[in-house]
Parts: structure tokens; C-alpha cells; sequence
């Protein structure tokens, strides 16, 4: 069957926008670390309350949304492939380290809402968690991403 583009060209794409949400998911975290820090209404928490809304809504948003769009094209397209047989064979179909994927993108997407929740609050000057509590929350996502990378290509 023909699809509007290759397989090739959409785990391509998928990757980019992977590694966009990733970045974004890592760097975060480190604004917050600041803005924790700073000095309330100062010049550091006034400069970094914009690169973090701005990170959330030129980097994060648009990049968790393609990484998605292209992962269940991927999913929709390549990996469950036939789409005429019963449902029950179709699911039965799938291999089990989706499953095991799918929890861990599920997890990314609930901290990526955690932190645009956390975002809108230190905008409002409260500042509910450490600075210590960021700094480890920023390296959070690269060792679910490394699990989510090895469960995508060695599909164990
Ligand atoms: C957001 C939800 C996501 C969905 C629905 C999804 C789904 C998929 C699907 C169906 C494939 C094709 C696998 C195959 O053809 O064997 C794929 C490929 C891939 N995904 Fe995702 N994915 C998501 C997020 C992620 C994330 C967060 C990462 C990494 C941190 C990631 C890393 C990869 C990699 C590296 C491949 C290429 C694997 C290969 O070509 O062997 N994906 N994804």
C-alpha cells in the first residue's frame, strides 16, 4: 500500500521531534532551578520566567505533538500494518515492548503536563519546590528516553 510518505522518512521525522521534546523536557527543569534561586521580581527570575514560557510554547508544545502525530503514523501505518482483520488479532499483533514504550511516552507526557502546571505557578511567584528538587527532576527524561530508545530499536 502507499502512504503519504516512507517509513524511513517518518522514523526520521519522528526522531527529530523526539530530540526537540527531550531537549525541552531536559532544560526545563534547569530554568526552574534558577528561577527557584533568584531573587524574587528580580532581573535573573524576570529573564528566565520568559525563556521558560517561551521553551513551553515554541519548543515543547509543537515538538510533543509531532513526536506523538509520527508515532502513532508509525504505529498506525508500519507496525500494526493490516487494518481489515479483526481487532482482537490486530491487537494480539502488537509486540510487547510497545506496551512497554507506550508507558513510558504516557509518563513523559504526564511530566511534560506536571511541568507547565509547576510553570504557571513560579509565573505567579510561588516557588513550592527546592531548587535541589529541579536539578534532579532535569535528568529525569534522559533515562526514560534511554529506555524508550532501546525498547524502539532493539525491540526486545
Ligand atoms: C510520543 C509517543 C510515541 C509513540 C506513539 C511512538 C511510536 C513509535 C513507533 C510505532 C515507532 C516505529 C517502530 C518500528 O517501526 O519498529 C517508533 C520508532 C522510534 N521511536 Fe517512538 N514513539 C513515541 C515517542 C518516542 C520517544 C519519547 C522516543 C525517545 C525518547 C522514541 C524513540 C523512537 C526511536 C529511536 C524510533 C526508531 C526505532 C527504529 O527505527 O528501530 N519514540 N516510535
Amino acid at each position: 500500500m502507499e502512504h503519504l510518505i516512507s517509513y524511513d522518512l517518518a522514523r526520521g521525522l519522528h526522531i527529530i521531534a523526539v530530540i526537540a521534546w527531550i531537549s525541552g523536557l531536559l532544560m526545563q527543569p534547569r530554568f526552574y532551578a534558577y528561577i527557584t534561586s533568584s531573587t524574587p521580581g528580580g532581573e535573573l527570575e524576570q529573564t528566565m520566567l520568559k525563556a521558560a514560557k517561551n521553551l513551553r510554547l515554541i519548543i515543547l508544545g509543537p515538538s510533543m505533538v509531532l513526536a506523538w502525530a509520527f508515532g502513532i503514523f508509525l504505529f498506525v501505518t508500519y507496525v500494526t500494518g493490516d487494518w481489515s482483520r479483526p481487532p482482537d488479532v490486530i491487537l494480539a499483533g502488537v509486540p510487547h515492548w510497545f506496551w512497554a514504550k507506550l508507558i513510558l511516552v504516557l509518563g513523559l507526557s504526564g511530566y511534560h503536563g506536571f511541568l507547565i502546571v509547576e510553570g504557571r505557578r513560579l509565573a505567579k511567584g510561588e516557588r513550592p519546590r527546592s531548587e535541589r528538587f529541579w536539578r534532579l527532576m532535569s535528568e529525569v527524561p534522559f533515562l526514560v528516553a534511554i529506555a524508550a530508545v532501546l525498547l524502539a530499536t532493539l525491540e526486545p
